[in-house]
């Protein structure tokens, strides 16, 4: 079982080294990274999410601040924070975290951060520029993904690639990356979604399978090519007789497709470290890039 495991933590742990080293270099030209996540309202598992962000780029050595701000804060006064961020030299990327309050324009708000300091790759510009080819920085959890396959030497150039889920955060990113003319991609890529009738006859043919579709234990052994490599996204809460009263499970039934993969990713401790160690992977290249 263990030969068959995707270690994020590992991984994060390698390239967390490599960045450590990075951001103590800078420090000594003058020049600390500086990350500052905000966070609109209560939602608990955002909340465990920015706590996280904000302790690893700490152990970083990087400067880290978090804005709460109220459940009905207004448009407005999240757009002037951000005009305010982006006018501070010290805060070279800004992380609004999502999903945002429902009265507050999503497009808008991601739009209005400078495309020089979005680490999430969500600005159009950005987007547009990933989709040609020529990124700034690739968004997290796509990146995180890529390195975890570069890790483990897992080869993309020529495999079929299906990503289930069409989300802007993961599945059109993922499947805009694997699709591309290098060496960490040229796959041939397949994205199924809800309004695809029939799901397993697609990714019973995938060499990579990477599930971002939010539904607890979705993908059986069943579903599953042989010695397939799973990448599995999902984080999602489901009732357990504990402290917490919940536990985490991925859109991948781990245990059941276990013997049919070649490797997987455990949920936790596979995708989520990674997403956090790309967010200050990116925080770095944007203060070396820009001062
Ligand atoms: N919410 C869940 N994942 C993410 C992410 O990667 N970035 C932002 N900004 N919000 C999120």
């Amino acid at each position: 079982m263990q030969e068959k495991l995707i270690d994020g933590k590992l991984v994060s742990a390698h390239l967390r080294e490599k960045l450590t080293k990075e951001v103590k270099e800078l420090k000594a030209s003058g020049i600390t990274p500086g990350l500052v996540v905000i966070l609109v309202g209560e939602d608990p598992a955002s909340q465990v999410y920015v706590r996280n962000k904000e302790r690893a780029s700490r152990r970083l050595g990087m400067n880290s601040g978090t804005i709460q701000l109220p459940a009905g804060t207004d448009e407005r006064e999240l757009l002037s924070q951000i005009d305010r961020l982006n006018n501070d030299p010290a805060c070279h990327g800004i992380l609004v975290q999502l999903p945002l309050p429902a009265h507050i324009n999503e497009k808008k708000v991601l739009m209005h951060i400078r495309p020089e300091k979005d680490v999430d790759c969500f600005h159009p510009q950005n987007v547009g520029k990933l989709v040609a080819g020529d990124p700034y920085v690739l968004p997290c959890t796509p990146a995180g993904i890529l390195e975890m396959l570069k890790f483990y030497k897992i080869q993309t150039a020529g495999r079929h690639a299906v990503i289930a889920g069409r989300s802007n955060i993961v599945g059109k990113p993922m499947a805009n990356l694997l699709v591309q003319k290098n060496d960490t991609a040229n796959c041939t890529v397949t994205v199924v979604h809800s309004r695809t009738p029939d799901i397993a006859a697609f990714s019973r043919s995938a060499d990579i399978l990477i599930a971002a579709i939010g539904k607890p234990r979705f993908f059986k052994a069943d579903m599953i090519k042989e010695g397939a490599v799973v990448i599995d996204v999902g984080i999602n809460r489901i009732g357990a007789d504990n402290e917490k009263g919940y536990r985490l499970v991925g859109d991948v039934d781990f245990d059941d497709v276990l013997p049919k993969v070649s490797m997987i990713t455990p949920v936790p401790g596979g995708v989520g470290p990674m997403t956090i160690t790309m967010l200050l992977f990116n925080t770095v290249t944007v203060a070396r890039h820009t001062n």
